[in-house]
């Protein structure tokens, strides 16, 4: 069978996670990849937790789907990225346990489980006595928990060195701009302008996460994240509750992370600092001899209904809003993308987030 690649030249605007795996996945496929961005380290993607949860965040309809087709791409993700960047990952499949810590609340999660029986998904109910006898390092304060194993934890700081590497080893050039217009005619985009230079190129991508609005002009805002990194205990698995989670990684823990309405505010606060930590030593208490190592701020692409904002065009595609769960939604975000590029396949994701769901802004 003969099969003719047609090279497109392809611009990526935005350098997170969503910006550099579609790169990464189009360079791969044989595609000209540039990606200009205003600092390559400014993502939020480099401060996120890693958790890949859909279940412990209790998420539902297309958000479930979407979620449950990256979890299934993520292990080959993973493979692809080791071996074009040739790092290892810190990448695991142990599960979270999502711990409860009132009537209301195990209701709630008790409730979204069973739904997600019914797709498959693997969980196991751990009653009181059970939880503390089989995790001694937690406090009384969780009355159950939920162990779904199918869910998972990916370092993201390492995650984002190893898109870089990648993009590097595929030929990808990352270009330090700001863009500030987009040049269209109807269904095209001609060009996009920024302070340094113009940009004309095949296929665009849009991918600004929580910096959309002002290019874009749709309704994505920051909600501020602030977390902590931590050294001192070994955990084999992530425990996610409303008051914090605390999240393993190979030589150090984060626990996170605040969710505040504070616009671009990159300030590090105690009171920040101090709701997370009475937040995990309320699940942990022997966490109180670790040590800090730093803490750190990030600002989540929120959008009103808490769901991305997915848009194409002729020769353009917009992906944006990932909130929550930029980490998981990656390597689907990408697969959207490169079908878009590589068949012209429209995924049903447009549809199902298509800004138009949001009226006008
Ligand atoms: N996905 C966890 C968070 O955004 O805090």
């Amino acid at each position: 069978m003969c099969f003719i690649l047609r090279v497109m030249n392809i611009l990526i605007i935005g350098s997170g996670v969503i910006g550099l795996s579609t790169a990464f996945e189009l360079a791969l496929a044989g595609h000209r990849v540039r990606v200009v961005t205003r600092n390559y380290e400014e993502g939020t993607s480099w401060v996120a937790g890693g958790m890949l949860a859909p279940f412990s965040e209790g998420l539902k309809g297309s958000l479930l789907n979407f979620s449950m087709d990256s979890l299934r791409l993520y292990p080959d993700f993973i493979g692809r990225l080791e071996e074009v960047s040739r790092i290892k990952l810190f990448y695991s499949r142990s599960g979270i346990l999502r711990l409860v810590l009132n009537e209301s609340e195990y209701h709630e999660v008790k409730k979204n489980a069973e739904a997600y029986s019914s797709a498959g998904v693997n969980w196991e109910e751990l009653g009181g006595e059970e939880l503390s006898r089989r995790e001694p390092l937690l406090s009384s304060e969780p009355i159950a928990g939920f162990l779904f194993r199918d869910e998972g934890n990916v370092d993201a700081e390492k995650l984002m060195d190893a898109l870089l590497f990648a993009c590097e080893n595929l030929n990808v050039k990352i270009v330090i701009d700001d863009i500030t217009e987009i040049v269209r005619s109807g269904e095209r985009v001609e060009e996009v302008k920024g302070y340094r230079d113009t940009y004309r190129s095949d296929f665009y991508v849009f991918t600004t996460g929580a910096w959309s609005r002002s290019l874009l002009k749709v309704p994505v805002y920051p909600v501020k994240g602030q977390i902590l990194k931590v050294k001192g205990l070994e955990l084999d698995k992530v425990y996610y509750s409303s008051v914090s989670y605390i999240i393993p990684k190979e030589n150090h823990m984060l626990i996170g992370a605040t969710s505040e309405d504070a616009g671009f505010d990159s300030r590090t606060t105690l009171e920040g600092v101090s709701s997370l930590v009475n937040g995990a030593l309320r699940i942990i208490p022997e966490l109180s001899k670790a040590e800090l190592l730093g803490v750190r701020v990030g600002f989540r692409p929120a959008t009103p209904d808490e769901a991305p904002i997915f848009d194409a065009g002729e020769n353009f595609a917009v992906l944006t809003g990932h909130y929550r769960n930029g980490i998981l939604w990656a390597p689907a975000s990408a697969n959207v993308a490169l079908e878009l590029v590589e068949k012209g396949k429209r995924s049903e994701y447009f549809s199902l987030f298509s800004p138009n769901r949001l009226g006008t802004f």
